[in-house]
């Protein structure tokens, strides 16, 4: 265990993108009845997910996360949890195919719930107010109730994300992610996309896999009919992450026990915030999100404190560059990754540094960028004499229009449409697995 950690030493530190709570007596008693809920996920699991994550560090796995840039309360039923395994299911079985090795699917879901945001205020009309910081902690609207830090919101996101993770194990293990039935996983409007076609030859030739497998091996593919989801989400509301933190009697080590992969966002990475320290101390594996703004030497510090007996698997870089700056920002990092002898997995996270606002002040991004970034991400890996490891991507299962291009070439006009991102614009069902398809093609072509 680190030198003087314990899951509140963060409270030494400062804690940037905290809200202001109005009263210390009510956020005790929230934290309590958090404190006293059960773990949503176990150690075995988060073992499991650290030899995948090491695993794909060594290039015998490929690491797909995915999900919305903010869950919302409302999102916690059934259309909108089964859209997000079909879609994460669909560009899983596409990257397999294409990469030919395992993919690990990684959710950005059961806990997604709280953001950072660029102001401390918000001021309409002569009127400020703090910001909206997500779900589990207040709510969008503008008003002063809306925007009050409320702290039994931590206990409503965490009986949320243990519904979430419900109905996912069930439709996990229940049969929904069948091999063998790829069309089971076909949404209404793939049926009309451009890319229809090739996702079914893509399908039919799992299907064939398959069956020519079982023919020659003379079992049915059993382990095959089920799929592994881990979850992941920004630890970010550190409250939250400290009640859900707890010493693993069989190990003798400190879990955050809300979620399988938490990561360190770009705006809270800071080698001596508190951010910092309370990640250092617990054993999961952790993300670690890096910006163009971040120096080697920063990085340098960061990764020996956060993986400090160089443990494959413990450390996985989200580097969100942006495709005009990648090219310069990325191999400095590799280098001196491998310089401070650390084996860690890298994912591209090929949306964040892409953002901008159009003239009618409408947060999107285009695929062009986000693509670009991505085959950049992987040249510039192999170039460096290693591998891209994963992908991280916002999306939804559904047909929204928040990013442009794409096949049906979404412009900034069509943006209005259907527009449903409270914060960070995601790609569409349809442009999700066009990336994976694109993806997939760049990874067999490289072989
Ligand atoms: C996010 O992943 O939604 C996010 C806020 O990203 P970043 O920390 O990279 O800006
Ligand atoms: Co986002």
């Amino acid at each position: 265990m680190p030198i003087e950690w314990a899951p509140s030493s963060w409270r030494q530190k400062t804690a940037l993108q905290q809200p202001v709570y109005e009263s210390e007596r009510e956020m005790a008693e929230a934290l309590n009845a958090l404190a006293s809920l059960p773990p949503l996920v176990t150690a075995w699991e988060i073992g499991t997910l650290k030899r995948q994550l090491a695993e794909a560090a060594a290039g015998r796995r490929f690491v797909l996360q995915g999900g919305d840039c903010a869950e919302l309360f409302e999102d916690c039923e059934s259309g909108s949890i089964t859209n997000k395994l079909k879609i994460l299911l669909q560009m899983s079985l596409v990257l397999t195919h294409g990469g030919r090795k395992p993919v690990v699917r990684i959710g950005r879901f059961a806990g997604q719930y709280a953001k950072p945001r660029s102001s401390d205020w918000e001021t309409r009309n002569g009127t400020t107010l703090p910001p909206y910081r997500g779900d589990i902690v207040n709510q969008p609207g503008f008003s002063t109730e809306a925007r009050r830090a409320d702290p039994w919101r931590m206990v409503r996101g965490y009986e949320r994300a243990a519904m979430t993770l419900n109905f996912l194990r069930a439709m996990a293990r229940g049969g929904f992610a069948d091999l063998h039935h790829p069309e089971y996983w076909d949404l209404d409007f793939v049926k009309h996309s451009p890319l229809a076609e090739e996702y079914s030859r893509i399908a039919a030739g799992i299907g064939d896999s398959l069956d020519f497998l079982e023919s020659v091996l003379g079992v049915r593919a059993g382990e095959m009919e089920w799929v592994d989801f881990f979850t992941s989400h920004e630890g970010l509301l550190l409250p939250y992450e400290e009640a859900q933190t707890r010493l693993d009697p069989r190990s003798g080590l400190f879990y955050n026990f809300s979620t399988h992969f938490p990561w360190i966002g770009a705006r809270t990475s800071h080698p001596g915030g508190a951010h910092v320290e309370y990640f250092r101390g617990i054993a999961n594996p952790i993300g670690l999100k890096i910006g163009a703004n971040v120096k080697p030497d920063e990085f340098r510090a960061l990764i020996e404190t956060l993986d400090p007996a160089r443990d494959p698997g413990r450390l996985t870089i989200l580097h969100r560059l942006g495709a005009g700056k990648i090219s310069g920002s990325l191999p400095p990092l590799i280098r001196e990754a491998r310089a401070a002898g650390r084996t860690l997995t890298w994912i591209c996270d090929p949306m964040h540094g892409n953002t901008r606002t159009t003239p009618d002040g409408i947060k999107t991004r285009s695929f062009d960028d986000i693509l670009g970034e991505l085959e950049q991400a992987f040249d510039i890996h192999r170039a460096e004499g290693g591998a891209l490891n994963g992908v991280h991507i916002e999306l939804t299962g559904e047909n929204v229009t928040e990013c442009t291009g794409g096949a049906r070439g979404l412009t900034d006009a069509d943006l209005a449409r259907a527009y449903k991102s409270q914060v960070d614009p995601r790609l569409n069902y349809e442009q999700s697995l066009e990336i994976a398809m694109l993806l997939s093609r760049k990874m067999r072509a490289a072989g």
